[in-house]
């Protein structure tokens, strides 16, 4: 069989506006021996693309990551059909159903050996420091892959690992939301929001989520958000979350957004032993700490960061989207020519909820 040796893909050369993605065809890597090739059913676009695409990550360093190439072809995760396999590769066949290992953990680290592969050295993540999603054909060490069931949804799996997987070990090993908490969602409105209210909402968790947009309000109740508070006013929309709380604030926060003023909204409407989680990646735009020395001692607050899921993190939610736990909203499809429209509807619109999704 003649496998392509060429692909369609959207690259970026230059930061910039959604203009800077490239559609064209590009060389494709060979399958080496422990490579699996694979033809991509759904690639999914995310606000890491979008800051990625607009040079707002260049400063970022990673302990123990690359940095950020150019040119880069984004997509931190998809799914597909495998086309071929190298002659070495024992977990797949031509015609198996994968989706993308977002958070691979190096496998001759020890941290992975110690069951703490998130934070393990030495490898590419993909659409961050080696080639993404946004493809027709991507090949891919068959470690970097996981099988799907027959009956999971290619585009489904596609939108799952990244956000459900990193949802997953924040509310469970970071934060350790449980029955009966009261978690704040800053920033819901992305992947991460919709997978850390469904993932919070299984766990017997009540959610109130923040956006910047009321009619955002509406998408963001169908996901699960008991209340929804536009943060135009901070000063209001604190004293809106602690009401809903019905105690004196929520016993736990994440902030999606880096936002200085969203960050100490968060911390304001922590309750006495509260806990937060930014989990941004970066203060956007960088500037003073909303953090006080007085916040912790005042409240005894915890503060919790988050790396990235672990390989346990991606089974249990893979596990969860086989048994119809879980779901993505699917709220745009574009073809991958036409990447740059998805960029910028994720980008401008003041009403979307869900996931923005590319079509090879
Ligand atoms: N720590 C980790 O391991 C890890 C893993 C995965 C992702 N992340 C990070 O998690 C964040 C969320 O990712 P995502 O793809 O779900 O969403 P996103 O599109 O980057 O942002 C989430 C939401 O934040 C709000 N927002 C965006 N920019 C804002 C600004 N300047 N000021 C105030 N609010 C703003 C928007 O909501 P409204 O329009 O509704 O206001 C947006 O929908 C990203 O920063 C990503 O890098 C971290």
């Amino acid at each position: 069989m003649d496998l392509p040796t060429t692909t369609k893909a959207v690259r970026v050369h230059t930061p910039g506006g959604p203009e800077a993605l490239v559609y064209d065809d590009y060389p494709l890597e060979e399958v080496g021996p422990g490579d699996v090739l694979v033809e991509i059913d759904t690639a999914s676009v995310s606000g890491w693309d979008v800051k990625y695409r607009a040079g707002l990550l260049s400063g970022i360093t990673l302990p123990g990551r690359r940095a950020l190439p150019l040119p880069q072809q984004l997509g931190r995760e998809g799914a597909g059909t495998v086309v071929a396999t190298g002659a070495a590769v024992t977990r797949f066949r031509p015609g198996d159903r994968v989706a993308a290992v977002v958070h691979p953990e190096n496998p001759d680290s020890l941290e992975t050996i110690r069951g703490l592969g998130n934070l393990s050295k030495g490898i590419d993540v993909p659409g961050h420091a080696s080639f993404g999603s946004y493809a027709k054909h991507v090949v891919r060490d068959e470690r970097m892959w996981f099988p799907l069931p027959d009956h999971v949804d290619l585009e489904q799996a596609a939108v799952t690992l990244w956000p459900y997987g990193t949802s997953h070990r924040l509310l469970r090993d970071r934060l350790r939301v449980g029955l009966g908490d009261t978690l704040l969602v800053c920033g819901a409105s992305g992947g991460m929001g919709e997978a850390t209210i469904r993932l919070a909402r299984l766990a017997g968790a009540r959610v109130v989520a923040t956006t910047r947009h009321a009619a955002k309000a509406d998408g963001l109740r169908e996901l699960g958000a008991e209340e929804v508070v536009v943060t135009e006013d901070p000063e209001a929309a604190v004293a809106a979350i602690r009401a809903w709380s019905g105690t004196d604030g929520v016993s736990h926060a994440v902030d999606y957004t880096g936002n200085a003023t969203l960050l100490r909204l968060a911390i304001d409407a922590l309750r006495l032993g509260g806990a937060l989680c930014p989990a941004s990646g970066a203060q956007v735009p960088p500037g003073p700490s909303p953090f006080t020395v007085n916040d912790f001692t005042r409240l005894e607050m915890t503060v919790v960061g988050v790396r990235g899921a672990r390989h346990a993190d991606a089974l249990a939610v893979l596990d969860l989207l086989a048994h119809g736990r879980i779901s993505n909203r699917i709220a745009a499809r574009f073809p991958l020519a036409e990447a740059a429209k998805a960029h910028a509807l994720l980008e401008q619109s003041t009403d979307l909820v869900g996931r923005v999704v590319l079509k090879p």
